[in-house]
């Protein structure tokens, strides 16, 4: 019965999209490609010293496993590489392919819902307000041992926040038929019932 059925999960950096679609992907048994790691792995190699579309369009699966690109400073660079237009569109197909698997599939980023998958059968925006992300961030940070102050991180989420919603190209922004999650005050727990019940609902509709 599992015709392809994909879940668009899109939201600001921090929200959590990536807990949240992890395990929406093992609830369902759907495969989870984190699309901000593609962003990532190209503001890598831009910092490495490459064209960012070069990089772009010579993309490897294994590019996506390189050390490193959990950083601040590899963040930044994504954000950056992700406002040119000729980037985002040399990874439009590996996106697609991916939301196409027979098996069913979970992409979280920031386009998914609007550009990417417009017909996934179920999306979901992933939200909180930017002070208890950036407190998230921080709790992070410091678990990995990094010593960034919670201003400095506040700043940064605040920044690429404006950078990712006022570009041109598939800015971040809800889906119309968007089911909107803020989990500022939601445990984990309760953040990934509220989306497996979502889900659920457009899958039993579908
Ligand atoms: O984990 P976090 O939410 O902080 O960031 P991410 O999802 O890894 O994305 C890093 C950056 O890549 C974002 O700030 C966006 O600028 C960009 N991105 C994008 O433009 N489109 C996507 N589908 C995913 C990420």
């Amino acid at each position: 019965m599992s015709q392809g059925f994909t879940v668009a999960i899109d939201g600001p950096a921090a929200a959590g999209k990536g807990t949240i679609s992890k395990a929406v992907a093992a609830h369902f048994g759907f495969a989870h490609l984190d699309t901000g790691l593609l962003y990532r792995a190209v503001g890598a190699k831009m910092i490495g010293g490459m064209d960012p579309l070069e990089a772009a369009q010579n993309l490897m699966p294994q590019d996506l496993e390189a050390d490193g690109l959990r950083s601040s400073a590899v963040a930044r660079a994504a954000s950056e590489v992700a406002v040119i237009g000729a980037v985002r569109a040399a990874l439009v197909d590996f996106q697609r392919a991916f939301g196409a698997r027979a098996g069913g599939a979970v992409l979280d980023g920031r386009d998914i819902g609007t550009v990417i998958c417009p017909d996934a059968q179920a999306k979901l925006f992933v939200t909180a307000s930017a002070d208890v992300r950036a407190r998230r961030r921080h709790d992070e940070m410091r678990a990995n041992g990094t010593g960034e102050s919670f201003a400095q991180i506040l700043a940064d989420v605040q920044a690429r926040d404006a950078r990712d919603m006022e570009r041109v190209e598939a800015p971040l922004r809800p889906a119309p038929d968007a089911t909107v999650i803020d989990t500022s005050d939601l445990s984990i727990e309760r953040a990934v019932a509220a989306a497996i019940n979502a889900i659920e609902t457009k899958r039993r509709a579908s």
